[in-house]
């Protein structure tokens, strides 16, 4: 598809292993007419992941590999990549990390989302490990993969405050809904719109 400002709609995999709230947002927003993306195809390692209902829901292609077999699963995600002519890979609550290989060949092109202000409190247990260290501010962060963890050059970033009763599932809610805005304003900041 060509857009009438004149720029080809970059096609996208989404990657989840969960709930999928964000892969939701970002169907929402591909479909929008600010969108220099479109989703048509979404990776999952959990065949189980709630989140694959939108698929069905809006009618994108579904594609679940075992990566208990990483190898053989990321060169049968590749060739799926270039069947269906996919160009930008987007990791939104993607619980598996991928492989140097991997990352090296869509290098710059992989981007994700991950709840906390990066630098710090990379990798799991994110919300927890804020509230054990007393922490006054949490956030989510929108970055370019590289082949270290929650490492890569950061998008954007969004700071929320973190209140005296917050727990661990009130966190995680507060910093979604900020995640659901982060990650189509990152996108266009790649873009440059
Ligand atoms: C999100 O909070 C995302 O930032 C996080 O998992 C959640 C997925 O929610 N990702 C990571 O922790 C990656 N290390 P969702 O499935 O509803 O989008």
């Amino acid at each position: 598809m060509v857009k009438s400002t004149g720029y080809k709609i970059v096609k996208t995999a989404v990657f989840i292993s969960g709930t999928g709230s964000n892969l939701k947002s970002l169907i929402k927003f591909s479909k929008t007419n600010l969108s220099p993306i479109s989703i048509d195809l979404i990776v999952s390692n959990n065949p189980k992941a709630k989140g694959l209902k939108y698929g069905k829901i809006f009618k994108i292609r579904k594609k679940i590999f075992n990566f208990e077999k990483k190898n053989q699963s990321e060169s049968k995600i590749l060739a799926t990549f270039k069947r269906y002519d996919i160009k930008m890979v987007l990791l939104a609550g993607f619980m598996k990390i991928l492989s140097k290989k991997f990352i090296t060949k869509f290098n710059g092109k992989i981007l994700n989302i991950h709840p906390s202000l990066l630098p710090k409190y990379k990798g799991l247990n994110t919300h927890q490990r804020v509230l054990d260290n007393k922490e006054k501010y949490s956030g989510c962060t929108v970055h370019f993969v590289n082949s270290k963890l929650d490492s890569g050059k950061i998008i954007l970033q969004k700071k929320i405050k973190i209140s005296k009763t917050e727990t661990k599932n009130s966190l995680a809610k507060k910093i979604l809904v900020q995640e659901h805005k982060l990650y189509p304003k990152a996108i266009l900041k790649v873009f440059n719109l």
